[in-house]
């Protein structure tokens, strides 16, 4: 490889920077030229590249958000656009490229890695730990710690006003982030897309915690993906038993930040590796974590197939309140 090139792509996560730097590095360290990509594959496609030296890395990887910027492009799902992309790398001498996204930029680099013979690494980067062939990403450790702490303040005014709270986290589609927010946190309850929720006897079991003198302010953690509105759908429900409700949604917050010491140590591993995967004749993969060595999944499975919630993780997040 003489050059390479790296974007960050979809929704960003504490950790890019790092993963950025990670990549950049270990290209330099081996005498190969990168690229930054601005502003994921919209910037790909406008031809906003720029070379990148080991200074435009230095004092990043403390920092939250991307340095290059980052994007959802629906251009990028026609194959025609995909073809100028590899035309305006091919032109720059690229040959490698690591995305640096989720779920739809990991497909954007599924589809380059099939379209060209362009040599094409993802890695894991979302705040929703929602990939599959990965126990981890880049991002995930960060936000989960960003809601705790949000929530252990929550707690403090909720149990001055013996009050419930109903915390809406993200998550896209998936419960990851409130699952394991909601043991994190002590929460009295978690309602996650992948689990049916009964209204009825969420009202009921936080009743009967305030008579049983257990609990007069309690915490229940939603995800944001079960259907729109259902958090305030829930207030409403325990307001009709007599309860006196209050909702807060973390939203972007938790978006943001400075990366937690996992996330920087995950995202610069990640991102060396992605070039030694590359420089190893390796594409079309993304570098991911299993039992906590670093593994290779192919990207076809990678965005084939949906991860499963664990089940025992989710029945501790309600047992352990009980
Ligand atoms: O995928 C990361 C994520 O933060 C999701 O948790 C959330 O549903 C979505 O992105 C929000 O996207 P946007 O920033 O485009 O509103």
């Amino acid at each position: 490889f003489d050059a390479i090139a790296v974007l960050t792509s979809g929704g960003d996560s504490p950790g890019m920077n790092p993963a950025v730097r990670g990549v950049v590095r270990a290209a330099l360290n081996q005498g190969i030229s990168v690229y930054g990509i601005q502003k994921g594959y919209s910037g790909l496609l406008a031809g906003d590249l720029r070379l990148m030296t080991s200074s435009s890395v230095r004092n990043i990887v403390q920092r939250g958000g991307t340095i290059l910027k980052s994007d959802r492009c629906e251009a990028f799902k026609q194959p025609e656009n995909r073809r100028t992309a590899v035309q305006i790398l091919k032109d720059k001498g690229i040959q490698g490229l690591v995305v640096i996204g989720g779920d739809g930029s990991l497909t954007g680099a599924h589809c380059l890695a099939e379209e060209s013979d362009l040599a094409v690494v993802g890695l894991p980067g979302t705040i929703d730990n929602d990939i599959f062939g990965t126990d981890d990403t880049i991002g995930f450790d960060t936000a989960v710690n960003t809601a705790l702490d949000a929530i252990d303040k929550i707690r403090d005014t909720a149990s001055s006003h013996e009050r419930h709270f109903l915390v809406e986290v993200m998550g896209r589609n998936s419960g990851f982030l409130a699952t394991h927010v909601g043991i994190a946190a002590g929460a009295e309850m978690v309602v996650v897309p992948e689990y049916e929720v009964h209204i009825e006897q969420l009202g009921q079991q936080l009743s009967e915690s305030r008579r049983s003198g257990k609990g007069s302010s309690g915490i229940i953690v939603v995800a944001e993906g079960r259907d729109p509105g259902l958090t305030y759908r829930l207030a409403e429900q325990l307001r009709q038993q007599g309860e006196d409700p209050r909702v807060c949604i973390l939203g972007h917050i938790q978006r943001g930040g400075q990366p937690s010491g996992h996330d920087r140590v995950l995202a610069s591993s990640l991102g060396a590796m992605a070039v030694s995967y590359l420089l190893a004749g390796y594409s079309d993969i993304m570098v991911g974590v299993d039992a906590g060595g670093i593994v290779e999944v192919p990207l076809d499975s990678v965005i084939r197939y949906r991860k499963g919630l664990d089940p025992h993780l989710f029945e501790l997040a309600l047992l352990l309140h009980k």
